[in-house]
């Protein structure tokens, strides 16, 4: 495996592997659990034999707001670098400094003005531009021709295929779906954060989305909310941020289930200062 630090690294290593296609990309900031490594996997099987796996690890700071944890988040490289090797990644690219991806000076990036607007947008204002300029220079850097993302980050995945789409970017998306702990509460690099208390809670969130979908299932939808925001406030720590039934393609909130199109709800939750999001998909 090639671990890539800088981004005329990249561009030579880029040249060597050009006619090894299908190139796919899992781009993450590292702190890397089963949940990415299942990515890794799906690239693997996109890529089949003739083609690579390029994952990319960079804490992108433009996509933490000023009281964030950008300086706290984990780095772990060492052995973020092991497990790649052992998923049988190619090549890593981990940038060894911000410089390497932004200019000092840079006054470009791009907005999405639609999709962002509610769920983690509305307390992340400016997480989705963050999220969306450094995934179309990730794009730029690796030229790929999938990528994949993870449905427990379900806005970003949507956010993504739109970002894909609009600057006709000639990206195909690939989905994962969400790899949990053996309690169900959804993998994130975050939970190294919860004390031991709130770790024993934060499985709520899981087990009230499947109730609510469930009470959804039998027809009560108007119900469902209500019944996830007592769920989970039955947990001492757990402070909701959202709970939000939305229709899975535009993220736009739905009062009911006549449209027949697919909806997801989803869910944000702080324990403490860390903040937890998970969803999960209403079945007809
Ligand atoms: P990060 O949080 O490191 O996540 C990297 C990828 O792993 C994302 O596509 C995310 O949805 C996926 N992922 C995280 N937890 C998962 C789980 N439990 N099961 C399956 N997939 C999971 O998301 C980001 O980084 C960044 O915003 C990034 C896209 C890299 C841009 O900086």
């Amino acid at each position: 495996m090639d671990v890539l630090k800088t981004v005329a690294e990249l561009r030579d290593w880029n040249r060597a592997n050009g006619g090894n296609r299908p190139r796919v990309l899992v781009p993450t900031m590292g702190a890397l659990h089963d949940g990415h490594l299942s990515l890794c996997d799906i690239a693997r099987k996109k890529a089949g034999m003739t083609g690579t796996i390029v994952t990319t690890i960079f804490v992108n700071p433009t996509q933490f707001g000023p009281n964030e944890d950008l300086d706290a988040y984990p780095r772990p490289l060492e052995a973020d670098l092991e497990k790649c090797r052992s998923h049988g990644v190619d090549a890593v690219f981990a940038p060894s400094d911000n410089s390497e991806i932004y200019a000092s000076d840079a006054s470009i990036s791009i907005s999405e003005t639609s999709l962002s607007n509610h769920l983690c947008g509305a307390s992340r204002p400016t997480h989705f531009s963050g999220v969306c300029t450094v995934v179309a220079k990730l794009f730029n850097l690796t030229q790929p021709d999938a990528a994949v993302f993870g449905e427990k980050d379900f806005q970003q995945l949507a956010i993504i295929r739109r970002l894909v789409r609009d600057l006709n970017l000639p990206v195909e998306i690939i989905a994962g779906t969400t790899v949990r702990e053996s309690d169900g509460l959804a993998m994130s690099s975050r939970n190294a954060y919860l004390s031991p208390q709130a770790r024993a809670q934060a499985p709520i969130i899981r087990q009230a989305l499947g109730h609510a979908a469930a009470t959804i299932q039998q027809g009560k939808f108007d119900e469902s909310i209500g019944l996830v925001r007592k769920t989970i406030e039955s947990a001492p720590l757990a402070k909701i941020d959202y709970i939000e039934i939305v229709d899975a393609e535009t993220l736009q909130p739905i009062s009911n289930l006549e449209s027949g199109r697919p909806a997801r709800i989803a869910a944000a939750v702080f324990f403490g200062k860390t903040r937890l999001i998970d969803n999960i998909g209403v079945e007809f």
